[in-house]
């Protein structure tokens, strides 16, 4: 029996709701299959426990995290702390701490969800994101606060061996795919010193890569070419800032921010590789019951993959597919389930 230690995270908002779903329908793969076992640790890491503890990570719980062989997130944000305490309080010590520096976001319009797009049937894409620097590397300080005279800065970050191993890493998916091809997004006209060693870099990682087709993209540019030429574009790297913002984009055009699924890996397997739905807490519909589990099944999938379970992760996604195409879906894709009918509909179709 193949066992898999799972560390799950629910923290803030409807996070708690949707790692719930995506255990239940984990278990129901696990029974199923036959062949793993899932070993599921709880851990109650949040904005609430923020509060009342001072910190969301307590001394050693890195050190725990680190044994397990994959971690299972919610999301974090809260009304009563700042956006940017609560982010780096737990989820980027986790991904910058656990070197997770290739972010996998997949954007596919699923049977039977809507995009706003005409030609939304088109997208199929994987959207790369640099996940360890650049603009989000932290690098940065504020002096005089409040004066007149008051400061604050924010500097990007790019290290060779950062850009590099991102490039090398999407060149590899990208070569997996069908239609072997990556986009390179870049900022490099305005930007001359990080953004031009980027667009250098690509090309000499594109090197080895001959069988590979690539093109280069503006950040501005490739939005348009997002909405009106979906089918243009297959694998996508891109920078921290850059692919945050185009994997929203990706996410709306595929139909709902509730469907869209992302992992946050650590390549060589030296520390264990978190997976998340892309939403945050969404204090709109928290504890309404009716927050979509898609994004988080989808994560789940994603999951198992890197897992080894490549059979349950596909036979996930078939049981979800299916459950989207019968129109039982909720509210956010324009249907009226709740979480738990849609979890139960696929756990009964796993099952069956
Ligand atoms: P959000 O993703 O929480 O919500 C945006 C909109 O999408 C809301 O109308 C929400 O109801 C809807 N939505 C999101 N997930 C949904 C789901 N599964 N089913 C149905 N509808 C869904 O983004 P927002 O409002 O910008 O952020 C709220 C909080 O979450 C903030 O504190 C933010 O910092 C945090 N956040 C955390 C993330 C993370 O943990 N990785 C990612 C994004 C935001
Ligand atoms: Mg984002």
């Amino acid at each position: 029996m193949r066992v898999h230690r799972i560390a799950a995270i629910g923290a803030d908002g409807i996070g708690p709701e949707v790692i719930s779903a995506g255990l239940e329908v984990l278990e129901a793969l696990a029974a199923r299959d036959g062949g793993f076992r899932l070993e599921v640790e709880h851990f109650p890491w949040s904005s609430e426990y923020y509060l009342r503890h001072g910190h969301y990570i307590p001394e050693g719980g890195l050190e725990k995290l680190k044994t397990f062989d994959a971690i299972f997130f919610g999301a974090v944000g809260s009304q009563q702390v700042p956006d940017h305490v609560s982010l780096w309080g737990l989820r980027l010590p986790i991904v910058q701490g656990f070197d997770q520096y290739a972010n996998v976001r997949p954007a596919r319009v699923l049977p039977g969800v809507k995009s706003p797009l005409q030609n939304g049937d088109k997208i199929d894409w994987v959207i790369i994101r640099e996940n360890s620097e650049g603009e989000y590397a932290g690098n940065g300080g504020r002096a005089h606060r409040g004066l007149p005279i008051e400061v604050g800065t924010e500097t990007a970050v790019f290290t060779r061996v950062g850009v590099e191993r991102i490039h090398r890493f999407a060149f590899e998916l990208a070569r997996k795919r069908p239609r072997k091809h990556l986009t390179l997004v870049t900022k490099s006209n305005a930007q001359r010193y990080g953004m031009v060693m980027w667009d250098e870099i690509f090309y000499e990682v594109a090197k080895d890569y001959p069988d590979v087709k690539t093109d280069r993209e503006l950040v501005d540019a490739v939005t348009t070419r997002m909405v009106l030429k979906p089918q243009t574009l297959d694998v996508v790297v891109a920078t921290n800032l850059h692919a945050d913002i185009l994997s929203d984009l990706a996410a709306a055009l595929s139909g709902s921010l509730g469907i869209a699924p992302t992992a946050n890996l650590n390549p060589e397997r030296r520390f264990p590789s978190m997976f998340e739905p892309i939403h945050g807490s969404a204090f709109d519909i928290t504890g309404k019951g009716i927050a979509n589990p898609v994004a988080t099944f989808w994560t789940a999938a994603m999951m198992l993959e890197h897992l080894g379970e490549g059979a349950a992760a596909h036979r996930l996604m078939e049981a979800v597919e299916a459950v989207t195409a019968s129109g039982l879906q909720t509210p956010d894709l324009g249907g009226k389930a709740t979480t738990a009918e849609v979890t139960r509909e696929v756990c009964r179709r796993i099952a069956g």
